[in-house]
């Protein structure tokens, strides 16, 4: 799926999506709390989204059964709710969603404590979230598409956490992933010429311990090999001549 440019029209659709995507993450973040199942939480964005006449993206997903990707601890990304799954106190849960309005897609993942959580883990759901800020401080046309991975990458390295190279952002639009292939770690090569116009998903995905991830057998879930936590978050942007508008924060 090539890299698209787009129009003034598809802007204003995307920026739709987007803003109706960062109303249901914020009615799901107030909602989180221990003694809710994951499945729950699939359920009330299910509901969040169809009942803001939208539809689900992650839903039937080359087969991924749910609307909402939950994500538990060590779990990196697509986790599969079920209702067996109980939060308690002191877990961090990413919650992966996006949603299609008027045929654009909208993409955006947060990761939210349960409860009172470790500092360790707080630091790691801290470190993350700016590490995207850090990133798309390099998200303007002209740039390359990879001083967006560099600078990631710089940011997070002090601290020794491990960045999933196994799984990276991309572009969107009328498809939920589109070129380019956006990666969290530096790169050797710049990468495409960013323009004014292009959506981008950017996704920083990062371990307390090693970068290494592995898939488990429901094809779906991964989860870091070590066993460490892992925190998401992303945001769908639009590339200007400028500043980037970060379209799905609320
Ligand atoms: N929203 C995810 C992304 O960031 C994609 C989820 S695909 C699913 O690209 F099938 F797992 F839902
Ligand atoms: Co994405």
């Amino acid at each position: 799926m090539a890299v698209t440019i787009k129009s003034e029209r598809e802007i204003e659709l995307m920026r739709e999506s987007c803003r109706l995507l960062a109303i249901v993450h914020k009615e799901m973040e107030e909602k989180i709390r221990p003694g809710m199942s994951t499945q729950d939480i699939d359920t009330l964005g299910d509901n969040l989204i169809r009942k803001l006449g939208c539809v689900p993206n992650c839903k039937n997903y080359n087969g991924y059964p749910a609307s909402i990707c939950v994500s538990v601890n060590d779990e990196v990304v697509h986790g599969i709710p079920t209702k067996k799954r109980i939060l308690q106190e002191g877990d961090i849960v990413s919650l992966d969603a996006g949603l299609i309005y008027k045929g654009y897609h909208s993409d955006a993942a947060r990761t939210h404590g349960v409860g009172q959580i470790s500092p360790e883990a707080q630091k790691l759901i801290d470190v993350t979230r700016e590490s995207f800020f850090a990133g798309i401080k390099m998200a303007k046309a002209g740039n390359r598409l990879y001083d967006i991975s560099n600078a990631i990458d710089a940011y997070v390295k002090p601290y020794g956490f491990g960045i999933v190279r196994d799984l990276v952002g991309h572009g969107i639009g009328t498809h939920l992933h589109e070129d380019p292939q956006i990666p969290n770690f530096a790169q050797k090569r710049r990468g495409i010429r960013l323009q004014a116009g292009m959506t981008l998903a950017v996704e920083p995905m990062i371990n307390l311990g090693r970068p290494d991830v592995e898939w488990l057998n429901d094809n779906w879930t991964v989860v870091t090999e070590d066993g460490s936590l892992s925190a998401h978050y992303e945001n769908t942007i639009l590339i200007t001549d400028g500043e980037p508008e970060i379209l799905t924060l609320y």
